[in-house]
């Protein structure tokens, strides 16, 4: 596993449970190979392994983001994609490890976020840009789509319209027009990206992290089922929480008038 980590960084913090995994491919502005697919599901599964020994959830949220000055991510590189995308399908990808992984991950943008970046950042729970970020589907230009479900995405956080002229046109959009289409969460700005996205993440890794979990997967139902089976979803999840020393913790915090400290029990 350590080999895989070779494309990527990854840092833990254990007074804030926060993890980051850096794409660090800088000279080809983190352009997608299998080294980097692999290294960030090597560096997530490497993350997830704090929460073996914790009492408690250890692992809070994780910070995806790219090395060097210019871009998340290029997307997919260009130089080998066709032979790699033709042996990935059987395998589970990056995109759906992100997709699936137990905790929020949350896709800091600074520079470029394109094709399969974009999707990589689609995939994550939440996307915080700098506003002088630049995203877009140049697939159209290699006479691709967007392969990792970017239509899909955008057409559910944006409406079919936007998905098909992003898409269509290979056009790229400003962060904040990606924000006005619900497509990004916040942007920041550049002089004040680090210090914003910090806070955001900290205030996130201070919830209670089962709760956040749950929260999680109610969402990703929300997109896949219809209203009656979400609705039950959330109930048996409500049922669940309703257990949980967090809550007992939240509850005592609330009527004592100060901050709970969760554990994730
Ligand atoms: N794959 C491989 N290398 C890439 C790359 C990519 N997607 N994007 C950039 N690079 C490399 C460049 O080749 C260049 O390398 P060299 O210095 O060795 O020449 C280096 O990164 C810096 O890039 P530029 O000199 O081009 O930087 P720029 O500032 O002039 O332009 C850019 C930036 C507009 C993002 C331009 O690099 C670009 O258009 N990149 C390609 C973007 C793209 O088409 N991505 C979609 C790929 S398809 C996809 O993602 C779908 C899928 O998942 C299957």
């Amino acid at each position: 596993m350590d080999d895989d980590l070779d494309a990527v960084r990854v840092a833990f913090d254990d007074e804030t449970g926060v993890g980051t995994i850096t794409m660090d491919r800088p000279d080809a502005l983190n352009a997608l190979n299998g080294q980097l697919r692999a290294g960030i599901i090597a560096g997530l599964q490497r993350l997830e392994a704090e929460n073996e020994d914790a009492d408690g959830v250890a692992l809070r949220a994780v910070v995806l983001e790219g090395a060097g000055e210019k871009a998340f991510c290029a997307g997919a590189d260009i130089g080998g994609f066709s032979e790699e995308s033709a042996g990935a399908s059987s395998e589970r990808d990056h995109y759906e490890y992100i997709r699936d992984f137990p905790a929020p991950v949350i896709a800091k943008i600074d520079g470029y976020c394109l094709g399969g970046g974009l999707e990589t950042a689609l995939a994550c729970d939440f996307r915080l840009a700098s506003e002088s970020s630049t995203l877009g589907f140049p697939e159209v230009n290699l006479g691709l789509l967007p392969g990792a479900g970017g239509v899909q995405y955008v057409t559910k956080l944006a409406g079919p319209a936007v998905a098909k002229e992003l898409a269509m046109t290979g056009e790229y959009i400003s962060a904040q027009r990606a924000a006005d289409e619900g497509i990004v969460n916040r942007v920041y700005s550049d002089e004040g990206f680090e210090d914003e996205v910090d806070a955001f993440v900290a205030d996130l890794a201070g919830q209670a992290p089962l709760a956040v979990q749950a929260i999680k997967d109610s969402a990703h139902m929300a997109v896949q089922s219809g209203l009656e089976e979400g609705l039950r979803y959330d109930a048996k999840l409500f049922g669940e929480l309703l257990e949980t020393e967090d809550h007992a913790k939240g509850a005592a915090a609330f009527n004592e008038d100060r901050e709970p400290e969760f554990e994730g029990k």
